[in-house]
């Protein structure tokens, strides 16, 4: 069977074949301390599980919701967004309307922008450490991700000249996710501020601000956002948000889009001839739900992150690699930079190569019984992912294992 060129663009998924060997070492008996996490391993709060539960009751649960989603949620949504970013999504300039589109998570949302906005040959810039599946959605609509790399000596903030190179008569989109994974950092308002002024020297890119971890930010100041700084930019701005991470849900596969109009009616076009409408159940849940309870559900688990950061922070400088460490603000992600510690020099010695980050994970996991996700994997070598969201006591063993290999040269392994 001959595949299409498109998808045999598409990259494996480097991850997945570490984390097959993780599940197969902890079946072998093997103790594991997965660090890997992308979700929160908690239980969402009752009232909202109780809401499905009641809702189960009713035949329209299982049903089609209309292709947008139930119009109740779409006008929630809207509202929660303006009230908790503290914008007028009528000030987006003249004429401007937005609408909603609810779809199976946060990656349904991308992969319908990707497909409602490029055309072959199009650029989209981002800016690495990037989420994993960008540059992949972006090849599989025909289009050339283009990366502005950072480095973890600027604690990996994006230099605006930089981005501002990159900029071509192809550019059709520029990708920001702040709060970021996998950095664990939101971008600061001085960097919004300075982003949003380039912006509006570039009336024809499309912004897509994904802000799926927006609620899960544990030291002040909140995440904020370019258009707060210049609303004119709403009107080419589209917005992700869901529930996977800030309502503890990634299965329920519930994530929206938040678009001005005209591009809100392209995705729900494709939408409607692809996977319809997303899961009525959950859509008619979210429908009652009171999402101030978000914030509250989330203050115990943002202090368990502050904590486990803190354990991490003092473990670096206790180790004499404190230089490695920079403050950790939100989502629930540590990029940890293997470049600056001695244990690099033992991978080089054998071979010299750009990325160790695979390897590095490789013998992490199959001696040590760590698994982290490589940084190769968001465009950032020589660092690997790891996820802070663990308890508390296995947490501080995986960490005294992780400092003690990255201690090691070869003299002393
Ligand atoms: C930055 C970012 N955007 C989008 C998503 C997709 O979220 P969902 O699980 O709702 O598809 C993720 C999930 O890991 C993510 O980290």
């Amino acid at each position: 069977m001959k595949l299409s060129a498109r998808v045999q663009k598409i990259s494996e998924s480097i991850t997945l074949k570490l984390n097959a060997k993780a599940v197969d070492l902890a079946a072998q008996g093997k103790k594991v301390y997965n660090l890997t996490a992308g979700q929160l391993p908690f239980r969402p709060m009752n009232s909202f599980v109780d809401l499905i539960r009641s809702e189960s009751d009713f035949i329209k649960s299982f049903q089609y919701s209309p292709v947008a989603g139930y119009p109740e949620l779409k006008k929630k949504i809207i509202d929660n967004f303006q009230e908790t970013r503290g914008v007028n999504l009528s000030n987006a300039g003249e004429g401007t309307e937005f609408d909603v589109v609810v779809s199976n998570g946060g990656k349904h949302c991308l992969t319908n922008i990707f497909g409602a906005l490029l055309d072959h040959g199009d650029e989209v810039i981002m800016f690495s450490p990037y989420w994993v599946s960008y540059p992949e959605m972006v090849k599989f609509c025909g289009a050339n991700p283009v990366i502005v790399e950072t480095s973890p000596f600027d604690v990996f903030i994006p230099s605006l000249e930089e981005f501002e190179r990159k900029i071509t008569d192809k550019t059709k989109i520029v990708v920001v996710n702040s709060p970021n994974n996998p950095t664990g950092t939101h971008y600061r308002d001085d960097w919004m501020q300075a982003f949003a002024d380039i912006m509006v020297k570039y009336p024809e890119i499309t912004i897509i601000s994904d802000e799926i971890y927006y609620q899960l930010y544990y030291y002040d100041p909140k995440p904020t956002y370019f258009y707060q700084h210049r609303p004119e930019l709403l009107e080419r701005t589209v917005i992700v948000d869901g529930i996977s991470k800030t309502l503890a849900s990634t299965g329920l596969r519930i994530g929206y889009t938040i678009a001005p109009k005209t591009l809100a009616k392209a995705i729900n076009t494709l939408q409607g001839q692809t996977t319809s409408g997303a899961n009525s159940l959950v859509q008619r849940a979210l429908t009652q739900f009171d999402f101030n309870q978000i914030p509250v559900f989330l203050e115990p688990i943002k202090k368990h992150l502050r904590a486990n950061a803190e354990i991490l922070g003092e473990a670096l400088s206790d180790h004499k690699l404190g230089h490695v460490w920079y403050q950790p603000t939100s989502a629930f992600y540590y990029l940890i930079d293997f470049s600056q510690t001695p244990v690099i020099e033992k991978y080089k010695a054998k071979e010299e190569k750009e990325d160790y980050s695979y390897d590095i994970c490789e013998e992490l996991l199959e001696e040590y019984g760590i698994a982290m996700v490589p940084g190769v994997a968001f465009g950032s070598p020589n660092t690997a992912r790891l996820s802070l969201v663990s308890e508390k006591e296995p947490f501080k063993e995986a960490i005294d294992i992780i400092m003690k290999f990255l201690l090691e040269t070869d003299s002393n392994s």
